[in-house]
């Protein structure tokens, strides 16, 4: 079996990481970190453990000059790139009319620019197969609580797939974005601040009776990435226990957060 190359960006925990986790069994892997060399030489670990060949990159995907350097370092390493998963993402959670332009600029170079540059970078590099995964937010779709500002680059995300779908289409490379309703991370902990009764809210609202894991994301990742998904793209897919289906709790959840 030939293994692919996956780059993750914020794959040292949460989402990311049980992505690439995943992808290990069938990938080489770039685990990529901001802040947690630790965690990154931890999962870089277990992803060998399962017979990738790893590479770890440290990068503040808010600089355009590290973003350059970890496409770079990618590109050096393996010469290729058959998986692009653009996870990393923050924000400050504020109502969007507390926010100024220096929390809009972090926010989207963040989330957009780092991948409209990674991709511009890495693309020559896909071949057949090869597949960009985004990941998304019902923020988008919904104004949710101090979601304003991440909601607006989770929709400019949306868009983009769609576009790279269409002008990677051709080479035989897939652009698809997941969509996950609220998954237990520590991103959705410093969200939540202890508030239980926001958390209970979630949880009734969800039709499955339960929050999302980042396991369970990474399910539906697998999948988009492998071959079998080879005629999906430029699709948006929703991952989260149907809470959306009935329009979601963000109107009574914005009276407690
Ligand atoms: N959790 C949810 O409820 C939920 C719901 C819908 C969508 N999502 C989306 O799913 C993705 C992953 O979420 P998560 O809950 O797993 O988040 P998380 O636990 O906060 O992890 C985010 C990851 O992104 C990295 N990251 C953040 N800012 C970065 C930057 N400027 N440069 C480089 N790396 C950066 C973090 O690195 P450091 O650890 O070094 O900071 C971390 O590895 C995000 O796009 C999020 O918007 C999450």
């Amino acid at each position: 079996m030939t293994r692919r190359v996956a780059l993750v960006t914020g794959s040292a925990r949460g989402i990311g990481r049980a992505i690439l986790e995943r992808l290990a069994v069938d990938h080489d892997c770039v685990v990529h970190g901001r802040r947690d060399a630790a965690a990154a030489e931890e999962v870089a670990r277990v992803v060998a453990g399962k017979g990738a060949d790893t590479l770890v990159v440290t990068a503040d995907l808010g600089d355009a000059e590290q973003v350059a350097r970890l496409a770079d370092s990618v590109l050096q390493r393996f010469g290729r790139l058959d998986t692009l998963v653009a996870n990393a993402a923050s924000t400050a959670f504020k109502p969007l009319v507390d926010v100024g332009v220096r929390h809009s600029r972090m926010t989207f170079a963040t989330v957009v620019d780092s991948l409209v540059e990674l991709v511009h970078r890495t693309a020559p590099a896909m071949g057949a197969g090869g597949r960009v995964l985004t990941i998304g937010g019902l923020d988008a779709r919904f104004a949710q609580a101090g979601h304003g500002l991440l909601g607006g680059a989770k929709a400019a995300l949306e868009a983009l797939t769609r576009s790279w779908a269409v002008e990677l289409g051709p080479r035989g490379v897939t652009a698809n974005t997941i969509v996950p309703g609220p998954v237990l991370t520590d991103s959705l902990e410093t969200y939540l601040n202890g508030q239980d009764d926001v958390r209970r809210l979630l949880v009734d609202h969800t039709p499955v009776g339960r929050l999302c894991t980042p396991d369970d994301v990474a399910d539906v990742a697998e999948f988009l990435v492998s071959p079998a998904a080879a005629m999906i793209s430029g699709q948006v897919v929703t991952v989260d226990g149907g809470v959306s289906a009935q329009g979601g709790p963000w109107g009574a959840m914005r009276e407690l957060w």
